[in-house]
């Protein structure tokens, strides 16, 4: 069994996914801690109804990122976590995160990668015009949503889509495709070469 870590600054609908893949069987994991950089994250309410242990800790509370960073490694490791994942969690991670959990954490973005990194990847989809994008999981590295690529799922843009309706369409392949990821993580399936994760 796979113990996982999640990272969230907000509603949490990623970490409802995973949790409902965990207890539902699908994928051979469990969430053992969710931590949140923002204390009115929707998604640690979510969390305390499946019982599971949550922290907070904010970044303006603490020196530097390394300082607030090595707070989260702390935590993660009190639990024995063993995947971390990013779902909605808002900021860029630092080397201290990275260093102890290089391929050991993934994250999920609502475009299709290398396309639209950063914020509001939906309505720069939007703006730019595109009639695909999509949702992306991927190993984090060094770089903002530039990691090596584990699943990816298409969704056409409408004509008359909204960063609402469009959002709201990522989101669902989202929570279809973050379990996924997971789950080929948790059986032991993947190997990282480059840039390419391939299976086993
Ligand atoms: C999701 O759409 C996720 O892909 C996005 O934030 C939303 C969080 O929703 N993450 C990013 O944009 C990261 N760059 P949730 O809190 O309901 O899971």
């Amino acid at each position: 069994m796979l113990n996982l870590g999640v990272l969230i600054s907000g509603r949490g609908s990623n970490l409802q996914a995973i949790i409902d893949a965990c207890e539902g069987g699908k994928i051979p994991a469990k969430v053992v801690v969710v931590i949140s950089n923002d204390p009115a994250a929707g998604g640690l309410e979510r969390a305390k109804k499946h019982n599971i242990p949550t922290a907070v800790f904010e970044p303006n509370n603490f020196k530097d990122k390394n300082t607030y960073e090595l707070e989260i490694v702390k935590e993660l490791k009190k639990h024995d976590v063993g995947l971390v994942c990013l779902a909605g969690y808002m900021r860029i991670v630092g080397p201290v995160l990275l260093e102890h959990y290089r391929g050991r954490m993934i994250n999920i973005h609502p475009s299709l990668l290398p396309s639209f990194s950063g914020l509001h990847a939906q309505k720069q989809a939007l703006d730019h015009g595109v009639t695909v994008t999509g949702a992306t999981v991927h190993f984090v590295d060094d770089g903002c949503d530039t990691g090596p690529i584990i699943v990816q799922s298409a969704v056409p843009v409408k004509e008359n889509d909204t960063e609402e309706t469009l959002s709201e369409r990522i989101l669902q392949q989202e929570h279809h495709i973050y379990p996924i990821a997971i789950e080929f993580i948790a059986k032991d399936k993947l190997v990282i070469e480059g840039r390419k994760v391939k299976l086993k």
